[in-house]
């Protein structure tokens, strides 16, 4: 299918654009009303994720409501773990909670990693076919999954925390079961990506959002290493690397074999820019709660974040997911303001 909005593929792969382009991380979710009314005619999130049609109907509405450059398939990362046989539960206001976790080698021995994934996540793959004929080539559909370190704190932690403490106590008293463990969610990983681009994803994109509570040689012993092999596997679409926080490992997450690196709020992207110069595209990094201010504020905070790019290759974004009580209008005004700059 030809598309006929592909500036985000041009911006990923460094190719000439006439603008930016921009979508939001989350932008299908709780901030717009269409989707919450979806998602209450369901049993909750978990029907949702695991209907087609309705993942498909949500996927779409930002493309329609809000304007982005790109619609993001309508999953979650969790979808993996469950499949590597640990079942989760999305507890309203309260977040995902998994009744078994992997702590010990007993633990491991019963995580699923040698599976048919094109059949256990056969619903997400049939959602993003869906989607892409609603779709009929109008802007491209963006495939994603977790990082191996993120999957593995959900697994080892088995809910939200603020420490992941358990996690990261793992690293210290049993790390050649956390690699274990890591090496299975990653072999596990790159099947899953590979299936989401064989059923139509234009590219991908890897959240890593606890990357940054590990130090940096951590990080690139159970987060980087782990990236590189899933970045360098994935040679069909173009591949985003957003790791959250690791502001002290930017530079060697932009050596791994992607096109784009997504950047946090806290990250200073013109200094990233002069380290990376022309060799990978940036994403992000307006702070989400600049939405939060006034139409006029909105507006100038985008344009002030686009002047300050010295090079074409950004795809604009926030720094990370839309928070859900964010007026809608104000994503839009976000939108409208990055399709109306003329690059300089
Ligand atoms: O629009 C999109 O970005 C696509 C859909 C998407 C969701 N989750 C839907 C979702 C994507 C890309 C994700 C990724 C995801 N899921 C991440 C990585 C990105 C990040 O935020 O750092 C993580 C860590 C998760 C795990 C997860 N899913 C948590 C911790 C929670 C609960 C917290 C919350 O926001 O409520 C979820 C639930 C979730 N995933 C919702 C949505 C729309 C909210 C569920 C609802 O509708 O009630």
């Amino acid at each position: 299918m030809i598309l006929k909005n592909d500036l985000i593929l041009r911006a990923a792969k460094g190719e000439d654009i006439e603008r930016y382009p921009v979508w939001l991380m989350r932008q299908a979710g709780r901030i717009l009303p269409e989707y919450r009314e979806v998602r209450a005619s369901l049993s909750g999130f978990k029907e949702l994720v695991e209907t087609p049609e309705r993942a498909a109907e949500v996927t779409i509405q930002p493309v329609d409501l809000l304007g982005v450059d790109a619609a993001i398939i309508f999953s979650d990362i969790l979808v993996v773990p469950e499949a590597m046989g640990l079942p989760y539960q999305m507890i309203e206001s309260k977040g995902p909670w998994f009744e078994n976790t992997v702590r010990t080698e007993l633990d491991l021995k019963k995580v699923e990693f040698d599976f048919d994934v094109e059949d256990r996540l056969a619903y997400v793959l049939d959602a993003i076919k869906i989607t892409n004929k609603e779709l009929n080539g109008r802007v491209p559909l963006i495939g994603f999954a977790g990082a191996p370190w993120t999957i593995l704190c959900y697994m080892v932690e088995g809910h939200g925390s603020k420490t992941f403490s358990e996690s990261r106590k793992l690293l210290y008293t049993n790390p050649t079961l956390a690699h274990e463990l890591l090496s299975r969610i990653t072999k596990v990983t790159i099947q899953y990506l590979k299936a989401q681009i064989k059923a139509g994803a234009h590219m991908v994109q890897l959240f890593d959002s606890w990357a940054g509570i590990l130090g940096t040689e951590q990080y690139a012993e159970f987060g980087l290493k782990y990236l590189e092999e899933i970045a360098s596997a994935i040679t069909e679409v173009p591949v985003t690397l957003f790791s959250k926080g690791a502001i002290t490992s930017v530079e060697a997450l932009a050596k791994l074999d992607c096109n784009t690196v997504g950047l946090d709020w806290n990250m200073d992207l013109v200094k990233i820019r002069e380290q990376v110069g022309e060799s990978r595209t940036l994403q992000g990094n307006l702070d989400p709660c600049a939405l939060y201010s006034s139409h006029e504020e909105v507006q100038n905070l985008t344009n002030k974040l686009l002047d300050s790019f010295s090079s074409k290759r950004h795809i604009v974004n926030l720094g990370h997911g839309v928070y859900p009580d964010v007026d809608p209008e104000k994503v839009k005004t976000f939108v409208n303001t990055v399709k109306n700059y003329k690059i300089k």
